[in-house]
């Protein structure tokens, strides 16, 4: 039931402090302060290859694991829409793994793709919410998320969870592989069991939002740009708005906006830049220099430091907590989240049901 939210999107977003400690919780050891991972009968740190495959909001979760995976333990990570995956005929060389995430664990051309990577003999991970799913039954390693039920069509705390899980994956391969020390993994933990008190943090920016969503409901066309394990939240941004506001949206590598989509830019296009502090900030700010030389509005979501920096001039700001890297991404997915949902409501759709879409796509 949805108690005292108005819809089942609103609900689920507030849910996830306490859904992504849940998960967390099964993927830590608190005293031992390491990352744990269900028993399997492989040797994971044997892998020398991951492929990650799945659709939607899940296949987002998947390529901001590929930054984590690859950066931490330094295995090489391909990923692919399923749909895209299936026909392509991929090489799967012996010794991969094959990564599967899915929140109803059914998804037609998801299930199709680990169908045919457990053919071609590959080791079969899945990460899903829903343990009686078929992916789960069909694995060789679930990985389960504890989201609970996820209602409202637009998927958001399977999507953090998700990224709870990939995280713990990262740091477990990177151990595994030599590339963490324990001193390190240790750091990891304290930053993974902190997420939940960010999340808090960056649902207090609620009221805020619910104001700023104004601004772009009006718009016919919003971009999102983020750079590293963030562009993937630009693209699940952009899905988010699109899926229940029907606004047309799109997200974009910061980088890359110069190489084409910057000709769209005008005052009646609002950017939304995502980007904490950090190394790659300074590069980000030169991008939204170029949108704001050509009169696009900029909100921008960051944190403190970044915001003192880069925010004036900006439509409208939004403070994220410091975070570690690793954490980033779960704690950005909350106002991408929140602005999508404020957006509709001011546009009076239909947030839990948009039109055309269903929760399990379970046909091609
Ligand atoms: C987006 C959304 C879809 C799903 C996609 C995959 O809000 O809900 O894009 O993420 O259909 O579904 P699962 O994760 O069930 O395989």
């Amino acid at each position: 039931e949805k108690g005292n939210y108005r819809h089942f999107m609103q609900k689920e977003i507030f849910e996830q402090p306490t859904v992504v400690a849940q998960t967390l919780s099964s993927y830590i050891r608190q005293v031992s302060q390491s990352v744990t991972l269900p028993q399997m009968d492989f040797d994971l740190g044997g892998i020398n290859r991951i492929t990650i495959v799945a659709c939607g909001t899940s296949y987002y979760a998947g390529m901001v694991a590929k930054y984590w995976i690859e950066t931490f333990a330094r295995i090489p990570v391909d990923i692919d829409v399923a749909s895209e995956f299936r026909y392509r005929d991929p090489v799967l060389e012996p010794g991969g793994l094959s990564l599967f995430i899915s929140q109803s664990g059914e998804t037609a051309d998801t299930l199709a793709a680990l169908r045919h990577c457990k053919a071609e003999g590959q080791t079969i991970a899945v990460v899903v919410n829903v343990p009686t799913s078929t992916m789960a039954r069909e694995a060789d390693l679930l990985l389960p998320t504890y989201a609970g039920p996820e209602i409202g069509v637009a998927s958001t705390k399977a999507f953090t969870c998700q990224l709870s899980v990939l995280a713990a994956l990262a740091a477990r391969l990177a151990v595994l592989r030599g590339r963490m020390d324990r001193d390190e993994e240790a750091q990891v933990v304290t930053h993974l069991v902190e997420a939940p008190a960010r999340l808090n943090a960056a649902l207090d920016h609620d009221d805020e939002i619910a104001q700023m969503a104004h601004l772009i409901a009006p718009a016919r066309d919003v971009l999102y740009l983020g750079r590293g394990p963030d562009f993937p939240l630009a693209l699940e941004g952009a899905l988010k708005l699109k899926e229940i506001s029907y606004i047309h949206a799109e997200g974009y590598a910061s980088g890359e906006m110069k190489h084409g989509p910057i000709a769209l830019i005008d005052e009646a296009v609002p950017v939304i830049v995502l980007a904490p502090s950090g190394p790659l900030f300074e590069k980000t700010v030169s991008n939204m220099q170029e949108v704001r030389a050509r009169g696009g509005k900029v909100v921008l979501i960051s944190d403190a430091e970044g915001i003192a920096e880069a925010g004036e001039g900006c439509i409208a700001t939004i403070e994220m907590p410091r975070v570690h890297p690793l954490i980033a991404p779960i704690v950005y997915a909350v106002p991408v989240q929140l602005l999508a949902y404020h957006v509709a409501c001011a546009k009076g759709t239909d947030v839990d049901q948009p039109r055309n879409l269903a929760k399990s796509v379970t046909v091609e």
